[in-house]
């Protein structure tokens, strides 16, 4: 079956589900801020593996449902769990539920994640508005046919990351008196951290983060004219800066010390993105 009438299928299922009310924000939930779901208000709930043709994650800890509601006076559909790259999906597997967003009609995508820092000047815990990002990886998610009912084959990245958007997080880091760091995330494959090599080349490069998704989802959202912003947790030190190892328990630690900071920005950048 061609992509369009997959995508078609499925946008039509999740609409049967929570209804066609317009959804303002698809907000895609990275590590630790998860929880934010279980908050919306006239929440529907539909997992991943009833969707016609969705992915099913498989990361302890990520659940796979998608969760329909109303949060802060707006409605927005979160994703609880994303899939990735390590997980072994493509990356046209990856993006296929933003692509499905897209289908639905919504315009505006808010992707979240957990991040190693990169740069030293910032520290774990530290919340990091993505201006813009590097892929070095030689894959793409719209690698193959171009599907033509998405987008163009070549399409412009200068305005992936919507700077009205910024404009909307820097206002709502203020208000909630949040430090919001500004900076470029560069995309890893994972599963296996970076070498302290690979940071110090992340940081040569411009890197002030470095991590494991929200790349492909956001080149998607560009081939779609979708308006996208991105905020990363910092939880760790990038390999080597520290004189200690990684490991995924202190990710998780820092982004269950964040979750309340993060959860307060979210939620203001989702009562103010018009
Ligand atoms: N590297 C890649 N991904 C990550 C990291 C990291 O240091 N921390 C959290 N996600």
């Amino acid at each position: 079956m061609d992509l369009m009438d997959k995508l078609a299928q499925s946008a039509d299922y999740i609409v049967g589900r929570i209804g066609d009310e317009k959804v303002d924000i698809a907000i895609v939930l990275g590590s630790g801020l998860g929880d934010l779901a279980d908050s919306l208000e006239d929440a529907v709930v539909v997992d991943y593996h009833d969707i016609p043709h969705f992915p099913v994650s498989t990361v302890p800890g990520h659940k796979g449902r998608l969760v329909a509601g109303r949060l802060e006076g707006r409605r927005v559909l979160c994703m609880q769990g994303r899939f990735h790259y390590y997980e072994g999906w493509s990356l046209q597997e990856v993006v296929y539920p933003v692509q499905t967003f897209h289908v639905m009609g919504i315009d505006r995508l808010f992707l979240t994640n957990a991040a190693g820092c990169v740069n030293t000047s910032w520290g774990p815990g530290n919340l990091m508005l993505i201006t813009d990002h590097i892929k070095l990886m030689g894959d793409s998610p719209l690698r193959g046919r171009n599907p033509d009912g998405l987008g163009p084959r070549f399409f412009d990245m200068s305005t992936t990351w919507d700077k009205a958007a910024q404009d909307v997080a820097r206002s709502a880091a203020r208000k909630c008196g949040t430090t919001l760091r500004e900076g470029v995330y560069m995309l890893f494959g994972g599963p296996q951290f970076e070498t302290p090599a690979e940071v110090r080349l992340a940081r040569i490069l411009g890197a002030d983060a470095v991590g494991m998704s929200t790349v492909p989802e956001a080149i998607a959202a560009s081939h779609m004219g979708m308006r996208t912003l991105g905020i990363s947790c910092l939880t760790n030190m990038g390999a080597g800066i520290l004189d200690q190892k990684l490991n995924h328990e202190e990710v998780l630690e820092t982004g269950e010390r964040v979750k309340g900071a993060f959860t307060a920005l979210v939620r203001e950048i989702v009562r103010t993105w018009m």
